[in-house]
């Protein structure tokens, strides 16, 4: 049985057939269950582009999805997750996508189920299927990883897909630089790429990915306004005037516009943020069709 849970338990070769699995589907390469499959999305974190982008990829794998709904579960009961899934488990699902406030939630639930659990976000922890289609979005535009220049710029350390990128880049062959406010990154994220002033850095990446901040996760009121994190930490539509001729501006999104970039830049010609989000279906069949294989 075969879950997806981080991209670090996955080998370069086992990440590289997954890319070349969603370059298929991205040209229209077809793939079904070699039997009627049924899929359940348990998304206890809201969610636009993971949840709708797992069901699109369902339903074009052939896969039954199973309607799900918190208030209307047994979890408002008291069941807990584990019997949740387990449920779901017996009535014949065949596979789940979970998304879940506690990093880590799928480590007591994985030893105990037959079905494939597929992570579609924990907490602070991860968010392979988005690490993933940034990986795509990244060699559709440059063919190769190597010696590529990719910031990371913003909320590190409440971002469940800046360390797990960054580690996954720096396995690729990328040069990672991260980028934003000093108390939102951490010494030990420097085994991973350097820290530079978002000056410099809009100057050198080839790739400049800005992280969502994540208010929902912040226990403390940050410290400065909207504007005044723009000007110091965000693509201001200057900055984006120095950036190199062919690099391109990434965001997992929700994005706030004015705040981590200009609004006027979302939908600029370097922006790949709503290719990224057309890329999660081909990314997320891929992957349906990886668990569902073994
Ligand atoms: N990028 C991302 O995970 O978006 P959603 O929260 O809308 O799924």
């Amino acid at each position: 049985m075969s879950n997806f849970l981080t991209l670090n338990d996955l080998t370069i070769i086992e990440i590289k057939e997954l890319l070349q699995d969603a370059n298929q589907f991205s040209k229209g390469a077809q793939w079904f269950p070699a039997e009627k499959r049924y899929a359940v999305n348990l998304f206890f974190e809201p969610s636009t582009r993971t949840k709708s982008s797992f069901e699109i990829a369902e339903r074009k794998l052939g896969i039954e999805v199973i309607p799900f709904e918190i208030d209307k579960s047994s979890l408002t009961k008291g069941e807990s997750l584990y019997d949740t899934v387990k449920t779901f488990e017996a009535v014949g699902v065949d596979v789940a996508v979970i998304r879940h406030d506690q990093d880590g939630f799928y480590q007591e639930l994985v030893d105990n189920l037959e079905i494939p659990l597929i992570n579609g976000g924990d907490g602070c922890g991860h968010h392979p299927s988005q690490s993933l289609l940034d990986l795509f979005t990244i060699e559709q535009e440059f063919g190769s990883f190597e010696n590529l220049n990719v910031a990371i710029v913003g909320d590190i350390m409440h971002s469940r897909v800046a360390r797990s990128n960054a580690e996954v880049l720096k396995r690729l062959g990328a040069n990672v630089m991260f980028s934003g406010p000093k108390e939102w990154f951490r010494t030990s994220y420097l085994q991973a790429g350097e820290y530079l002033e978002i000056d410099e850095v809009v100057e050198h990446a080839d790739v400049c990915m800005f992280l969502r901040i994540q208010h929902e996760r912040h226990h403390e009121t940050a410290a400065l306004s909207k504007e005044e994190y723009h000007q110091r930490y965000g693509l201001t539509e200057e900055r984006e005037k120095r950036m190199k001729k062919d690099s391109i501006i990434m965001h997992p999104a929700p994005v706030n516009r004015n705040v981590e970039i200009a609004d006027k830049l979302v939908e600029c010609k370097r922006s790949r943020i709503f290719q990224q989000i057309k890329n999660g279906v081909f990314v997320r069949m891929a992957i349906l069709k990886r668990v569902l294989s073994h």
